[in-house]
């Protein structure tokens, strides 16, 4: 494998020394870029576009070759792996994501069980080996998945929801059955993401999306558990390097400390806490990334310009911050304020790594 020529995101995450903050994007392969609206147009929807190694490879790298990222992300989805369970996925046209076969009743939870990743999955994990080829050491490769219980809510939801009647229906009349479908899923996610390594992911992130719609209690007991539990079980060095894990709950920012409990080395941050507050309670236990609230790239670079001073400035002296959004990048950006947030954060960055 070709030696890494950027590793200051892995750095980062490690805490250790940088000379600038690294930066990279949640969905920077997306579709506010034309040129991936193009290559999708050419495989002809999004899941055939994640099934297609070759032109998946394509959109990764395509966010690279128009801003100095510090990083690479996959390009996939986290409804893969349910839908490798056989629950039927597809992406209706302006309606996101739906499920065939939601799971509902406990025969619908006994039918679950964990997909071979290199069997169902092949797909993802030949997407992961074109990658690293192209990629060839210029950026470290981020591999993802969704958490349990995010996943669940698509799984019991059947697609997008917004009041989660039918999965929070579940985990309050039949716990035992929630469990157990978190249980299969936490272990299909376990193999998945350790195929993903050993293809040759160099970080991995666990997206918990949905996390931050529980109550306190049950965000322990339905979601960061689970959490823990497949973080215990990843592989955690490749290729002689430390292979780092981010664990980001969307809207988690009140569970910071037991979060940085879980076993991961950053933990992603929402744009609803203070950057700099949140190092103060758990800075010593693990990075952070994050955190500009993605609308802010609907403004001028020269508010995009002041909004990553101000975070910059909020984290303050020292390694251990990877900058990002607070979530996924917006369709209807305009490329260019992507590239003022990217060289933002390397400009202005440096006086901190000194
Ligand atoms: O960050 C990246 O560039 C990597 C690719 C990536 C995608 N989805 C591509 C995608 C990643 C990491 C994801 C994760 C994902 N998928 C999450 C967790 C992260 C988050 O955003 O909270 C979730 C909840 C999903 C499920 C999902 N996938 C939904 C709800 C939708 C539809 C939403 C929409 O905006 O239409 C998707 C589709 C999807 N996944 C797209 C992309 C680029 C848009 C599909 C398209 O091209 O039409």
């Amino acid at each position: 494998m070709a030696e890494l020529k950027n590793d200051r995101f892995l750095r980062a995450l490690l805490k250790q020394p940088v000379d600038v903050t690294p930066v990279w994007m949640m969905r920077q392969a997306g579709r506010y870029l034309p040129e991936y609206r193009a290559t999708r147009t050419k495989a002809g929807s999004f899941m055939d576009l994640c099934k297609n190694p070759e032109l998946a490879c394509e959109v990764t790298i395509q966010p690279l070759e128009r801003f100095p990222l510090d990083a690479a992300i996959l390009f996939s989805d986290i409804l893969t792996v349910p839908d490798a369970m056989g629950l039927g996925l597809r992406f209706a046209e302006g309606e996101g994501p739906i499920f065939d076969r939601p799971v509902r009743t406990a025969a619908d939870v006994d039918k679950l069980f964990v997909p071979d990743p290199e069997g169902e999955l092949k797909y993802v994990m030949d997407a992961v080996r074109t990658i690293r080829r192209e990629l060839d050491g210029r950026v470290p490769l981020i591999g993802f998945s969704g958490s349990p219980w995010t996943l669940a809510t698509y799984m019991v939801e059947g697609g997008s929801s917004k009041e989660f009647a039918q999965v929070k229906g579940m985990l309050y009349d039949r716990p035992d059955l929630m469990h157990k479908l978190l249980e299969v899923t936490a272990q299909a996610v376990t193999q998945y993401l350790n195929a993903q390594v050993d293809a040759g992911a160099q970080a991995l992130m666990i997206f918990d999306t949905w996390g931050g719609a529980l109550t306190p209690r049950d965000y322990q007991e339905f979601s960061l558990r689970y959490m823990a539990q497949i973080i215990a079980g990843l592989k955690r060095e490749a290729d002689g390097r430390k292979v780092p894990v981010v664990l980001f709950t969307k809207g988690g920012g009140q569970w910071l400390e037991p979060m940085a409990e879980a076993g991961a080395d950053a933990l992603g941050l929402d744009w609803t806490v203070d950057i700099g507050a949140a190092r103060a309670r758990v800075g010593a236990k693990v990075a952070l990334q994050g955190n500009m609230d993605p609308c802010v790239l609907y403004a001028s670079p020269e508010r995009i310009r002041s909004e990553v001073a101000a975070i910059l400035a909020a984290y303050g002296q020292g390694s251990g911050h990877v900058f990002n959004l607070g979530h996924g990048i917006h369709q209807h950006v305009n490329p260019e304020h992507a590239a003022a947030f990217v060289e933002a954060v390397h400009q202005l960055s440096a006086p901190y790594h000194q």
